[in-house]
């Protein structure tokens, strides 16, 4: 594998934003950024903060909901997570990681994104999410593999996920891009 895969997230987007600008302006990470900044830190802040509308998912908080495992179910069921919202998973049902007792409506409710954000869109919004407040080396490792397996079609996303789209159908569309090559799901 290239050795650039292996760059820690801070070095990708150095390189993304100071020397490759049109990179960075199509990048996955930048797309990624920018959903966040439009339609998750009204409630969550820019950093990840948290607020009295939405919970903390930095400092690795999102990754203790949706760890990063060798399936990588964790991405598979964050993205199921931000597609569904509260409603979608229905108050009082599971969430996330069974050790982390997360139960839908636990703290507020969150919209779900399945209409307002492509397919593409989520899974960008998921791997920055992941990478820059979990701090997750395979999410930041897997952003450059998804842009380019993306731009040669060896990943094609539908439009957009739905409420019917299950995390297996996530980790089964995904499972190209793992480091095992496919997911046990
Ligand atoms: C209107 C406020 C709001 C918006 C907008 C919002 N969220 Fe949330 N988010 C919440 C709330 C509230 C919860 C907790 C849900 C619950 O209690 O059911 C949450 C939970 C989460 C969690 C799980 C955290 C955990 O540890 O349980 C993730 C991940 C997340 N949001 C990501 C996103 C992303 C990505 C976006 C943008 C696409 C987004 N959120 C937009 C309010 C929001």
């Amino acid at each position: 594998m290239p050795v650039l895969l292996f760059l820690p997230i801070w070095a990708y987007i150095y390189v993304g934003t100071l020397e490759e600008p049109t990179r960075a302006a199509t990048g996955i990470m930048a797309e990624g950024l920018e959903v966040f900044g439009a339609k998750c830190a009204a409630c969550h802040t820019a950093s990840g903060g948290g607020s009295s509308s939405g919970p903390k998912l930095d400092d690795g908080e999102v990754l203790l909901t949706f760890p990063d495992d060798p399936d990588n179910l964790g991405l598979a069921q964050q993205v199921h997570w931000v597609v569904q919202g509260t409603n979608g998973i229905g108050e009082g049902n599971p969430y996330g990681a069974a050790e982390r007792g997360r139960l839908a409506g636990w703290f507020a409710n969150m919209p779900g994104h399945a209409d307002d954000l492509t397919a593409r869109e989520v899974l960008a919004v998921v791997l920055y999410e992941r990478a820059a407040h979990g701090a997750s080396e395979l999410a930041a490792t897997l952003a450059p593999v998804a842009e380019e397996a993306l731009n040669d079609e060896a990943l094609v996303l539908p439009e957009h996920f739905t409420e019917e789209t299950s995390v297996a159908d996530v980790a089964d569309l995904l499972a190209p891009l793992m480091p095992s090559g496919e997911s046990e799901s």
